[in-house]
């Protein structure tokens, strides 16, 4: 069973579409391993996306994403990397497929409802970045 790593952004949660995206992970196979509502600090967010620090949005997507709570998720299923970023679908949701996360509920391409890891070794770095290993749920089926 593969693991990736998701976040429910501020403005999903503010929307009150946590419940909705979190049935539709299950629904699809992707079992929640393991969960925490925070609101992330500047430090931790800017940690998390260190990759983009460079860019010209790296000050605004900090912002948005320290503004309200967040649902960290590591989720758990076969194919998890790939069949995650099926569901979510594109970055922008104006460039996203019909029935996808970010096609139902994104407003913008910086508020698009949920982040998901691109690779399985984006998925173990992101994952050990929020949770010990004892925070994640072990399988027993
Ligand atoms: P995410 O998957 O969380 O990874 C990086 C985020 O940067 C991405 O989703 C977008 O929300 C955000 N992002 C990418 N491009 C832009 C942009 N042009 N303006 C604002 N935010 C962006």
């Amino acid at each position: 069973m593969e693991k990736t790593f998701s976040i429910i952004k501020p403005n999903s949660v503010l929307d009150n579409n946590m419940g909705n995206i979190i049935a539709r992970f299950e629904k699809e196979g992707l079992r929640i391993a393991a969960a925490k509502l925070t609101t992330l600090s500047k430090e931790k967010a800017e940690g998390f996306y260190i990759e983009h620090k460079e860019r010209p949005f790296f000050g605004e997507l900090v912002s948005f994403m320290t503004s309200a709570p967040v649902l960290l998720l590591c989720l758990e299923g076969e194919n998890a990397v790939d069949k995650n970023r099926e569901i979510m679908g594109a970055t922008n949701p104006a460039d996203a497929a019909e029935g996808t996360i970010r096609k139902l509920y994104a407003k913008s391409v910086g508020e698009n409802s949920v982040h998901g890891s691109d690779s399985q070794a984006a998925a173990e770095r992101e994952i050990n970045y929020f949770f010990e290993a004892s925070e994640v749920m072990e399988r027993w089926n």
